[in-house]
């Protein structure tokens, strides 16, 4: 009995493998730079950028990136700068491209309000089908990525999803958006105690979240929007819920102080399974670098690098 458990576990990790296109050859894109428009089927836009050692027959981990409300798959790649060779070399990273839904002025992912009927769950599910039929990709190596409102879809849509929850390893929200929609103010307040629908059946999801005490959009203590009828959680209260009610890290949290940053903590609970990064009091709806990039010019930039933490402690996580 525990032996064929251990085999139909280990032939099911084998067929996830070899569903990835694992094969000498030349390899689809050019490596170190960013490919031309890549489509899906339902013609949604995504693009790949391929680290320059990527190794055809090699299984190849993978970063999922969403941009910001308004934002484009550009914009996205300049600000994260993940396809930095100083900072990364090993993970395939792709850049997914919103859509501006009906009635809205702007790109926009389906954890807004007002952005329901857009399904980006399908759309990602869509490029995961479509990276494994041209590259190496490790199945088992997978993540997601995103600022704002991107944050947003991946810590409180993509990580709670029922289904595809369990195709990633782990997921590193910037400045996120967690939507809760239809909420009206009386269940939104306090947001330090907002009930979070979350759909995941994972128990041990990794999650490690971003936030500036300045951010003037997405605040870090949470609001009620009148407008849309929907609620922004206090982002500890979020992280905790991660941590918490839904992987059982009670009591092992941890902070260590950012130097150089105004007060920045990072919380860390067991083995940094939910890591939430305070970035500081002078920080805003910024993605964290120590270097002026398209969020932060103007005003205050970061203690740290977000994207080479994101870097490093994705590294950790497998499925
Ligand atoms: C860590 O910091 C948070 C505030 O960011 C605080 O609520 C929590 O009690 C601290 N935990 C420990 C163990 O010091
Ligand atoms: C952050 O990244 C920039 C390059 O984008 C680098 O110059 C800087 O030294 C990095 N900062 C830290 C603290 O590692």
């Amino acid at each position: 009995m525990y032996l064929s458990a251990v085999f139909a576990l280990l032939s099911a990790a084998a067929t996830a493998v070899n569903a990835a296109q694992c094969s000498a050859g030349k390899p689809p894109f050019k490596t170190g730079e960013l490919s031309k428009d890549q489509f899906t089927a339902k013609g949604r836009r995504y693009r790949v950028h391929l680290p320059a050692g990527y190794d055809p027959t090699k299984p190849t981990p993978v970063i999922l990136s969403y941009h910001g409300a308004h934002g484009t798959i550009e914009k996205q790649c300049a600000l994260d700068q993940l396809t930095d060779p100083a900072r990364n070399r090993d993970y395939i990273v792709v850049y997914l491209q919103a859509l501006v839904p009906q009635g809205s002025d702007k790109t926009e992912w389906q954890v807004a309000p007002g952005a329901d009927k857009t399904d980006d769950v399908g759309f990602t599910a869509d490029v995961l089908a479509a990276l494994d039929g041209k590259l190496c990709v490790d199945p088992r190596r997978v993540y997601a990525t995103g600022k704002s409102q991107g944050g947003g879809f991946v810590g409180q849509t993509l990580a709670c999803d029922a289904t595809l929850s369990a195709r990633f390893a782990a997921f590193a929200p910037v400045a996120g958006a967690y939507y809760i929609k239809d909420t009206p103010r009386d269940k939104c307040e306090p947001t330090s105690r907002v009930a979070i629908p979350c759909a995941t059946r994972r128990k041990d999801t990794p999650v490690m979240a971003f936030h500036g005490g300045a951010d003037p959009t997405i605040p870090y203590r949470g609001t009620w929007r009148k407008k849309t009828n929907s609620c922004l959680p206090d982002i500890r209260h979020w992280a905790r819920e991660w941590a918490v009610a839904r992987d059982g890290l009670q009591g092992t949290q941890r902070n260590t102080t950012i130097p150089g940053s105004q007060h920045g903590v990072r919380s860390a609970w067991r083995d940094d399974r939910v890591v939430l990064v305070y970035a500081g009091d002078e920080v805003q709806h910024d993605w964290p670098s120590t270097t002026v990039n398209s969020d932060n010019k103007g005003h205050s930039v970061a203690a740290f690098n977000a994207s080479d933490d994101i870097i490093k402690w994705f590294g950790k996580w497998k499925l």
